[in-house]
This record gives C-alpha cells, sequence and structure tokens, in this order.
C-alpha cells in the first residue's frame, strides 16, 4: 500500500496548515485529523447510533439503486475517496462483480486503521478484482489514483460536506480533471432537513459523537506535540439554516491555555469561547447540481429515500450525451 503525507486545502504541510487553521477566528482543527485509531472506531459507533440516519440511509440506497447506477456509466473500475470501513464499497463491489464488466478497486482515504484492513478483507472477498489502497488526501492527490477511463469515482457519507462550499467547489473542479469522458463521479450527500433531526444527529444520546469530537484533541496532542486537556471542553452541534451547515464545536468550560509545539502556537481561550472541528453542509438536489454545473459536470442520475433525508447524485462530464 502506498503511503503518504496528509494535506490540506490550506497548505500541504501539515504543521503550518494546523497553524493557520489555529490562528483563524474561530480557532479551527481540520476535521479530516478526527480518523486515528478511536476515532475511525468512534465513527463506526457513531453510524449504529439511532440518530445519526446518514449510513443505513444510504446504505439502503445503494442497496437498492446500485445496478442501475453502475448500468449508466458501465464502468470496469471503481475509486472510491473516504472508503473508510469499506461497508458501502461491498454493495457497489457486488454491483461491479455481477455485471461482468469488474477490472479494479482503489480505495484511497487518509487512515491507514480503516483502510488497510478493509482492502486486506474486500480483496479476499473479491478474489476477480484488483484491489488496490492509497493512503492519501482526496483534496490534493487524485493523481495518485492513476488514469481514468472506464472508472466511477465514488465520495460517499457526505463526507463532500466536510469541505467548506469554496474547498467543495475546488474539489468538483480537481474531480472533473481525473475524469475520462466516459467516467462517473457518484456522491452522497446530506440533504438540508429539520434543524432538530440534524443537530440530533451530531448529538447522540449516547455522547458517542461528543466522544469523537473531543477525540481529535487527542490526536492533535500525539501528532503536533499539543497540550489540549479533553476535560476543558464541552461538544457542541449547532445548525447554522442560513449556510446549511452543522458546525461541530469544542467549548472551553474554563479559561484554557494551549501550546502546540510542532507549530509554535500559544492558543488562549476565555471561558466560552470555541473552537471549531467541523463543517458538515448540507445541500439540496438544486444547489449540488449548480455546484456540479460550475465544475462543468452534469447530474446524469438523482436518487433519494421515500423520507428525503439523503441523496445520492451521478455526475458526469458535462457535454457528453451517452
Ligand atoms: N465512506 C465511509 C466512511 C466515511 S467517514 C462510510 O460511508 O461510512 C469519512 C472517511 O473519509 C474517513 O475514513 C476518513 O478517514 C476519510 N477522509 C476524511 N478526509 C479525507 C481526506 N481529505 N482525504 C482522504 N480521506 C479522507
Ligand atoms: C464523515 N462525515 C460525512 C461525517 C458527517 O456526518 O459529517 C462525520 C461526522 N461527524 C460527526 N458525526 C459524523
Amino acid at each position: 500500500m502506498s503511503q503518504s503525507r496528509q494535506a490540506s486545502p490550506a497548505s500541504t504541510d501539515p504543521a503550518e496548515e494546523l497553524r493557520l487553521s489555529l490562528e483563524r477566528e474561530p480557532p479551527q482543527i481540520p476535521s479530516k485529523y478526527f480518523y486515528d485509531r478511536r476515532g475511525c472506531e468512534l465513527f463506526e459507533a457513531i453510524t449504529h447510533t439511532p440518530e445519526y440516519y446518514q449510513t443505513r440511509t444510504e446504505l439502503a440506497m445503494l442497496t437498492e439503486h446500485a445496478d442501475a447506477l453502475l448500468a449508466t456509466t458501465a464502468p470496469r473500475d471503481l475509486a472510491e475517496l473516504g472508503s473508510g470501513s469499506g461497508r458501502k464499497t461491498r454493495v457497489l463491489l457486488d454491483a461491479l462483480v455481477r455485471s461482468g464488466r469488474g477490472r479494479a478497486c482503489t480505495l484511497m482515504d487518509i487512515a491507514p486503521d480503516f483502510l488497510e484492513p478493509s482492502v486486506r478483507e474486500l480483496q479476499a472477498a473479491y478474489p476477480s478484482l484488483d484491489v488496490r489502497g492509497v493512503v492519501g488526501d482526496f483534496v490534493h492527490e487524485l493523481h495518485r489514483l492513476g488514469p481514468g477511463g472506464e472508472r466511477m469515482l465514488v465520495l460517499l457519507a457526505g463526507t463532500f460536506g466536510n469541505l467548506d462550499r469554496i474547498a467543495a467547489l475546488d474539489f468538483l473542479r480537481s474531480i472533473r480533471a481525473a475524469l475520462a469522458e466516459d467516467d462517473a463521479f457518484l456522491i452522497g450527500v446530506d440533504l438540508v432537513k429539520d434543524p432538530a433531526r440534524l443537530e440530533a444527529a451530531y448529538d447522540d444520546a449516547q455522547g458517542v459523537t461528543a466522544a469523537f469530537n473531543l477525540n481529535v484533541l487527542d490526536v492533535v496532542n500525539a501528532r503536533f506535540g499539543a497540550d489540549f486537556d479533553t476535560a476543558d471542553f464541552r461538544h457542541r452541534a449547532v445548525y447554522d439554516v442560513e449556510r446549511a451547515r452543522i458546525e461541530m464545536r469544542l467549548r472551553a468550560v474554563r479559561p484554557v491555555r494551549v501550546t502546540v509545539a510542532a507549530t509554535g502556537t500559544r492558543l488562549s481561550l476565555a471561558e466560552g469561547e470555541e473552537l471549531l472541528t467541523e463543517l458538515s453542509c448540507k445541500y439540496t438536489r438544486e444547489s449540488l447540481d449548480a455546484m456540479a454545473g460550475r465544475a462543468d459536470l452534469a447530474m446524469a442520475r438523482w436518487v433519494t429515500d421515500p423520507d428525503q433525508l439523503f441523496g445520492l447524485a451521478l455526475l458526469r462530464p458535462r457535454g457528453d450525451r451517452r
């Protein structure tokens, strides 16, 4: 499996990126740092909470529509970004094998703790396919997937929503550049809905999401020599209706001073001040379509569930009428 450094929209140097993020107002921690071993386990636990409808909804939609989605462009290869545990990948690979055209599957994830076991398990489960893993950042390293052609790129779970809208458009443009004319991009987005339902999904009663959020401080401590104390912070999830996004924050419960050795940062927070740890932007069919159009992509298919909780879009290079 190929390895690479993590990178970010702001800088390809992780320490520099973290320094710039912590200097923002409010201070931020890039959400890709959630996914150390414990973060991966906690994310999986979140997907089983009653409040977090996204995973079960998207899984059901994929199970129902995978054959039709694949039939639209008849790919031979799949390349999934942010593949995580690979649970949904299996549904797509079953359809790929059923199509009789399957050749290869590449998984790119920033978290080796998610990627390595899932590549091993998928290769064993799909011996007719060439399964490959790339530890890397899909924002900067799409080129590491290799050239397209008869390929479907995939980004599920609403992970696209973890990019702010400017980064999301840049990302769609880089996806467009990576697509051959007969390729497609399958993207899952969480849909705009009742704020109370959204806030509950990001603040479950068992406190799993709170633990996931606080864990990012331990990751930053281990990776960048910081001295955050998780006891100094409380998890918050707030839906911003105007910007159609959940903001996960960590609120200082007392005055806090933190030093980050790797970045030379000294951070002082008053009681009640917050760190921003994750954005989760919510889309409508129209808002996604408009953004895709600006990236020269057209929505070839749109699928949603009966309760309109989640959407799956198949995007293709614009102008292709096949
Ligand atoms: N697709 C899986 C996992 C979603 S969790 C599912 O549907 O359940 C989000 C995944 O994206 C995690 O595995 C995380 O490690 C990965 N990820 C987040 N930011 C990333 C980035 N910039 N580059 C590559 N992987 C990223
Ligand atoms: C990975 N991503 C789509 C999740 C989300 O819903 O934004 C991460 C997450 N954060 C809190 N709960 C789940």
